[in-house]
């Protein structure tokens, strides 16, 4: 049968066609046939919700770039897996992790007790908080004064938790976006007097959309949030690859390095941190 399966090939090649590469599978008996080639690297389906500079977003070419790419494409360099990056709506994200959609997920992703009840994380690899934007004729100088305000969030973000929980659950004023973008637009069309978001999002984005005029109000009461790589309960398997190469890329500058592309030379407080 062996001998036939060469014939097909030679007959396969003497015609021009690709050979598939064959795993020729070497007989077990024989101690000294060579090693089978390593099994090729388990490739892991991520997701990502690309609206998020400079965190995550796409490109002018449509490639999926940031600085949770950045990481994750280090982490699993040093812990000997691939991944793909798929661009996923943030509202069905964990959704998509928990139906097998997807392996893991980075996407600026908040480490909270209650998203803790259904998925696992990563140790932190960065810390954030809420911030506000508003127009740079606003009067707004705390969170307080949002209380009775037309606030713009991305549905069911933290930024959408810490409103909420100011303005009431039954709040019309409200306003919640599939994606934080859309809600800064807003907020340059008047249609809402002020978002709330993640600092590094807020921030991004007012220092490259000068024309937007908008300025960023920072509060005390905005509590100190720490972004989780998510695994599905239980995956522990997965978990560890991932907390070890993110150790590996802590401890060789790595982590270092993406932080200063993307936020300067800065202190890289999560990194200090861990
Ligand atoms: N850190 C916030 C949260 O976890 C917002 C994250 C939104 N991420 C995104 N890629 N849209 O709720």
């Amino acid at each position: 049968q062996r001998a036939a399966m060469l014939m097909a090939g030679l007959v396969l090649a003497a015609c021009g066609k690709q050979e598939p590469p064959a795993p020729a599978p070497a007989p077990a008996t024989e101690a000294s046939a060579p090693a089978p080639a390593p099994a090729p690297a388990k490739v892991y389906v991520v997701g990502t919700d690309a609206a998020y500079a400079p965190f995550e977003s796409q490109n002018q070419k449509g490639e999926i770039v940031g600085f949770d790419i950045d990481v994750v494409n280090a982490i699993a360099q040093k812990a000997g897996f691939e991944v793909k990056f798929v661009n996923t709506p943030w509202e069905g994200i964990f959704n998509s992790l928990q139906q097998g959609d997807r392996d893991f997920l980075v996407s600026a992703i908040t480490i909270t007790d209650e998203r803790k009840q259904t998925m696992d994380f990563s140790n932190p690899y960065f810390d954030a908080h809420q911030l506000i934007a508003v127009r740079e004729n606003s009067k707004v100088t705390k969170f307080e004064d949002l209380k009775k305000l037309k606030v713009g969030v991305q549905t069911g973000t933290t930024g959408d938790e810490v409103v909420t929980k100011l303005q009431g659950k039954n709040s019309t004023t409200i306003k919640r976006f599939e994606s934080t973008p859309l809600a800064l637009k807003e907020l340059e069309a008047g249609g809402v007097d002020a978002v709330v978001a993640d600092n590094g999002v807020i921030e991004n984005y007012v220092a490259n959309n000068p024309q937007s005029k908008f300025k960023t109000v920072n509060d005390a009461s905005f509590t100190p949030e720490q972004y989780g790589i998510a695994v599905r309960k239980g995956n522990t398997e997965l978990l560890e690859k991932i907390n070890q190469g993110l150790a590996a890329i802590k401890a060789d500058g790595t982590y270092d390095q993406i932080y200063g592309k993307y936020f300067g030379a800065k202190k890289a407080d999560a990194a200090a941190a861990a």
